[in-house]
């Protein structure tokens, strides 16, 4: 193992979702999903070696327990690339996604850590399969390898090999994404859950595979023209047909709170008087919002708390 590795890779945003897998011990999805990066925010990692005989993982500075989820996810994905290499390893990660604002953070987190590891073991990997391995840490992590618009192809092979993401290389410099904090209150089914109660039984999950292809379809036919308008219809209305699926689900998956239901209402009655704003939202209660640069003036005045990433910008 070399003596070091360090990447850092941003979060990202579905604008067309991943929910559901087809295979779960390699993580495959059921489809086709399409995101924009968060430019700068995202995650930072280093791995070194251990100095104490065991592997170590910290988080945003905190030493993380070994018996903790967190702890065991990381140390079990790293072993994945260990080899014969019986070398323990610290893990030392750095979040700067602003607390509670509703993001993903292993997306990132599988990212940045997949390409930290490709230099600490020399492992020479290509761009296309740094994403394929860091799907198997977290299915929305493969497309955090790349920046801009990204697609995570499904891939049909058993082995999982063509399940990785593309760039898209479509810059769209006005393109604006809100990070509206609706609640900070902790989620009590993570995604990975969620999405196995949906598939499991929700009869309703069986026309998600067909919207989530038509939208697939659409979205690259809004990028290749920048029309606004058909990516934030599109995007919004995924993101709802995904919310629709968990919410026919048994027991009931509903992740909105009522300041969520009230956040959607305040897109529309904005959209209602004529600003172009959507959003979409994942498994959680917070809401993104999707503009261009010319509104951000009147967002910021609708929620002055409003995050705005510019996914573009250099
Ligand atoms: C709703 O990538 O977190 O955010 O593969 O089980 O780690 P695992 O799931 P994860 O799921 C993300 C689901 C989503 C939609 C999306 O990002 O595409």
């Amino acid at each position: 193992a070399g003596e070091r590795g360090e990447a850092f890779a941003p979060s990202n945003i579905a604008l067309c979702k991943y929910w559901g897998k087809r295979d779960r011990e390699l993580n495959l999805p059921i489809n086709a999903s399409l995101s924009v990066s968060l430019a700068h925010l995202g995650s930072h990692t280093i791995v070194t070696e251990s100095d104490t005989g065991a592997d170590r993982v910290v988080l945003n500075g905190i030493e993380q327990s070994t018996d903790s989820k967190f702890a065991r996810k990381v140390v079990e994905f790293v072993s994945l690339f260990r080899g014969d290499l019986q070398q323990p390893v610290l893990v030392s990660t750095e979040n700067n996604i602003p607390t509670a604002a509703g993001l993903a953070s292993s997306a990132s987190g599988f990212a940045a850590l997949m390409l930290a590891l490709n230099q600490f073991y020399n492992l020479n990997l290509t761009d296309i399969e740094l994403s394929a391995c860091a799907r198997m840490g977290s299915g929305s992590a493969s497309r955090s390898i790349f920046t801009g618009f990204v697609e995570w192809q499904m891939g049909h092979r058993d082995d999982g090999m063509d399940s990785h993401a593309i760039v898209l290389d479509k810059p769209w410099p006005d393109l604006r994404i809100g990070l509206v904090k609706v609640t900070t209150a902790e989620k009590k089914v993570d995604s990975r859950a969620g999405m196995q109660r949906t598939v499991e039984s929700a009869h309703l999950y069986q026309s998600w595979p067909l919207q989530a292809a038509a939208d697939l379809e659409k979205l690259h036919l809004a990028i290749g023209q920048q029309d606004f308008m058909l990516l934030g219809e599109t995007a919004e209305q995924n993101a709802l047909s995904m919310h629709a699926t968990m919410i026919a689900s048994w027991p009931p998956l509903l992740y909105w709170q009522p300041e969520s239901v009230a956040a959607m209402h305040k897109v529309w009655d904005l959209r209602a008087q004529g600003l172009q704003v959507y959003f979409t939202m994942d498994a959680g209660p917070n809401i993104k919002l999707l503009f261009q640069q010319q509104d951000e003036a009147a967002l910021l005045e609708a929620f002055p708390e409003l995050e705005v990433v510019a996914p573009f910008s250099s």
